[in-house]
């Protein structure tokens, strides 16, 4: 299965994300995590990341695409992988249509207008990334692996706004231009996490028997 997972910033992306890998054991990509773990680690890459993070602007396109074009090459996504935040202009789904042939794009589909609550309300895994929401977090700590429950930097509210504009000026547009391509199929994002996986696996399940 090669798939893409399509959705506004707080659309529920990488909270499926981690269900889908546990479910059907395949890769999950996400560039904004690669580009996390880079500042984290201090590499140039994510020097360079940061400053259009932190105003939550794209990277530029070179930079994201040949991250992904090396990922992909990886012998663990020879089975299949699932793009998350990749790609998010029609530049980036230009160059991924010559890196690999997508079996389905996944459009999670919510109200833009719900999204600064849970994005500012968001608390992620300073070790594994889980995404938690401070209305239903029980614990100061992880209840995947144990690790520190952080905000993540770009999750105030005058980013997030930013996030929000580039979205619409930059990323919907490819939720036309995979419909055009006969790959989308959407989900309805604004159910309850557990719904929304659901509704996930039936399309996965779906196609899984013929990706
Ligand atoms: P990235 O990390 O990809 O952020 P994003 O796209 O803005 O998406 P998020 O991770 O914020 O949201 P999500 O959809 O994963 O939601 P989540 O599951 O956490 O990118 C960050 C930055 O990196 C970009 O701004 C850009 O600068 C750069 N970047 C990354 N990729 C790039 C690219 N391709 N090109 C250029 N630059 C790039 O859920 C959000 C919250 O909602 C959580 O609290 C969660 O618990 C809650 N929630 C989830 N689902 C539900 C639900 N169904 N109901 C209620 N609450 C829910
Ligand atoms: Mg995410
Ligand atoms: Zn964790």
């Amino acid at each position: 299965m090669k798939i893409v997972l399509l959705g506004a910033p707080g659309a529920g992306k990488g909270t499926q994300a981690t269900r889908i890998a546990e479910k059907y054991g395949i890769v999950h990509i996400s560039t904004g995590d690669i580009f996390r773990k880079n500042l984290k680690e201090g590499t140039p890459v994510g020097l360079k990341a940061k400053a259009y993070i932190d105003k939550g602007q794209l990277v530029p396109d070179e930079v994201t695409c040949e991250i992904v074009e090396t990922r992909l090459k990886e012998s663990d996504c020879e089975k299949g992988f699932m793009l998350d935040g990749f790609p998010r202009n029609v530049m980036q789904a230009e160059a991924l249509d010559k890196m690999s042939d997508i079996d389905l794009v996944l459009n999670i589909a919510v109200d833009l207008d719900k999204l600064m609550a849970r994005l500012t309300g968001r608390r992620v895994c300073k070790e594994c990334g889980e995404s938690y929401h401070i209305s239903t977090l029980q614990s100061a700590k992880c209840a995947k692996c144990g690790g520190e429950i952080i905000q993540r930097a770009d999750d105030t509210e005058e980013t997030v706004g930013k996030r929000l504009g580039v979205y619409t000026e930059q990323t919907q547009p490819l939720i036309d231009y995979y419909s055009k391509k006969g790959l989308l199929k959407s989900v309805d994002g604004m159910k309850d996490i557990d719904d929304v996986f659901a509704e996930v696996v039936k399309v996965l399940d779906g196609i899984s028997g013929r990706a």
